[in-house]
């Protein structure tokens, strides 16, 4: 049973949702940057995915003004809809709304002196509304985008500069924002470096030396900001409740031969708990040592920042789920897609178009194995299915797939909620249809709300309720017992 308070909702992030990439005062920043082109196939846009920044891409992209080849300079524009979208939430039920910010919108070169008034009343405006509609404020601070300046200045997260100007950006957002916010989270998924280092923490291949060694280096980094923007919450907000997040990879060992256990053991540290356990145990973990010995990789630390980890951990996590993996030492063993990174097929599995293995019993372990580690409350960030979706002559959309994703994932939560883990929240992934941040494409959709706009610019731009709509805002309204 869902407990009586039971955070249900919805998730988006602003680079893939506000468009108006140079509107309201807003400096250009790193998603602006990424290149899309609507006539690739299938093949080229999985290509393009974790496509390594280069400076010629980079150069490019910021000499020019075409929004066409760039889909996060337009989104879904919600910079301007999002009073019409809140009501459609509202119409929802939701009880909690998660977006981020955009930290080029506050500071439009990421050091600037002062904080660009248009965008925070920008977002004062929008927490306000979901207010007067009864909804709570789950707010990232960074959802991958960082003002392009900071790059081009100071290297972005390789930088100590870098962590300087986001916790003044973060003090900014507490001071002005944190009578609407109800939980803080300083970054998205903040494992998400080792897998995709442009949008993870900025990195252009082409000028890194030692790519692997800059990509913990600016983990470091990360992770100091994080800890000092918890302590900057607790003292500006005390009482405030702020998460530490990653992308959550459940991993099952491909076979009971001992090597594919100790395997998936040694993954489950380097791609999922090396995070979190620096941020909720407030150290690095014993494992990490070796990892970092048999990887060449020596980080920078200064003097303080042990203890800046060890006393600013994290009051909750949360994870984006979207599907399991597996862990083999035969590397022969079939393949497929998923989130941020590509795995082993797990053959008990079914996938979604993408490749990405549906598995909900998957989120029930994750959880159980998170809340029995740190004995912290948890919130799901993230979850939910990328699928295309048809938009009928009447305004109808038929997406019984995303339902039936929807409905396992959540009865395995209800079933985690049983086994005595503390979840407080879910924030279903993309609950407007939004362009998707691995491929950039505008068909993989992951609403509840359709938006009628396609890759290539055409399209009204009007909002549907899908079937999944109606479906959930009656989930939310049994509060969970209604599947
Ligand atoms: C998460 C990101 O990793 O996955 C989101 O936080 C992203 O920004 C989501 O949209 C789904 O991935 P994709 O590539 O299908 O959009």
């Amino acid at each position: 049973m869902f407990p009586k308070e039971f955070l249900w909702g919805g998730a988006i992030a602003a680079s893939q949702a506000e468009g108006a990439w140079d509107e309201g005062g807003k400096g250009i920043d790193s998603q602006d940057l990424r290149f899309f082109d609507p006539s690739w196939d299938r093949a080229q846009r999985d290509q393009n995915r974790n496509i390594n920044m280069t400076s010629e891409r980079f150069e490019t992209a910021l000499a020019s003004k075409d929004v066409g080849h760039y889909p996060f300079r337009t989104g879904i524009d919600f910079y301007h809809t999002y009073r019409q979208d809140i009501d459609l939430f509202s119409e929802l039920g939701i009880k909690v709304f998660r977006t981020s910010i955009s930290w080029a919108r506050i500071f439009p070169n990421g050091d600037d002196e002062k904080p660009n008034e248009e965008g925070l009343r920008y977002y004062e405006d929008m927490f306000r509304y979901c207010k007067e509609k009864g909804i709570k404020v789950f707010c990232t601070i960074l959802h991958y985008n960082i003002p392009v300046n900071l790059i081009t200045r100071y290297g972005g997260w390789k930088s100590r500069e870098t962590i300087k100007h986001y916790v003044r950006y973060a003090t900014t957002l507490y001071e002005r924002l944190g009578d609407l916010v109800d939980y803080w989270l300083p970054f998205n998924e903040i494992n998400c470096s080792r897998f995709n280092p442009y949008n993870g923490c900025c990195l252009i291949k082409d000028q890194e030396a030692d790519y692997i060694n800059s990509i913990f280096q600016c983990t470091h980094h990360q992770m100091i900001a994080n800890a000092l923007a918890v302590k900057a919450a607790h003292e500006i907000l005390p009482g405030s409740m702020v998460g530490g997040m990653i992308a959550r990879f459940t991993t099952y060992p491909a076979t009971c031969r001992p090597e594919d256990v100790m395997e998936t053991i040694l993954e489950e540290n380097y791609k999922n708990y090396f995070y979190t356990d620096i941020m909720a145990r407030g150290h690095y973990p014993s494992y990490a040592k070796r990892m970092f010995k048999e990887n060449g990789i020596h980080i920078q630390m200064e003097d303080g920042d042990e203890a800046i980890l060890c006393e600013n951990t994290v009051d909750f996590l949360a994870y984006s789920y979207y599907m399991s993996m597996v862990a083999s030492t035969d590397k022969d063993i079939e393949k497929t897609s998923g989130n941020l990174v590509s795995g082993n097929r797990n053959r008990y599995l079914k996938m979604s178009e993408w490749g990405w293995q549906i598995d909900p019993i998957g989120l029930r372990i994750s959880l159980n194995e998170m809340y029995d580690r740190y004995q912290l409350p948890i919130f799901i960030a993230e979850n939910g299915i990328g699928a295309k979706d048809g938009l009928e002559e009447d305004g109808s959309i038929h997406d019984p797939y995303r339902i039936d994703y929807l409905r396992e994932h959540i009865r395995q939560m209800d079933e985690a909620i049983e086994d005595g883990v503390d979840l407080i929240g879910y924030t279903m992934w993309g609950f407007i249809d939004i362009v998707s941040c691995g491929t950039i494409e505008m068909s993989k959709r992951y609403g509840v709300i359709y938006v009628d706009r396609n890759e290539d610019g055409s399209g009204s731009n009007k909002r549907f309720r899908k079937d999944s709509f109606y479906w959930y805002k009656n989930m939310i309204r049994s509060n969970g017992l209604d599947l």
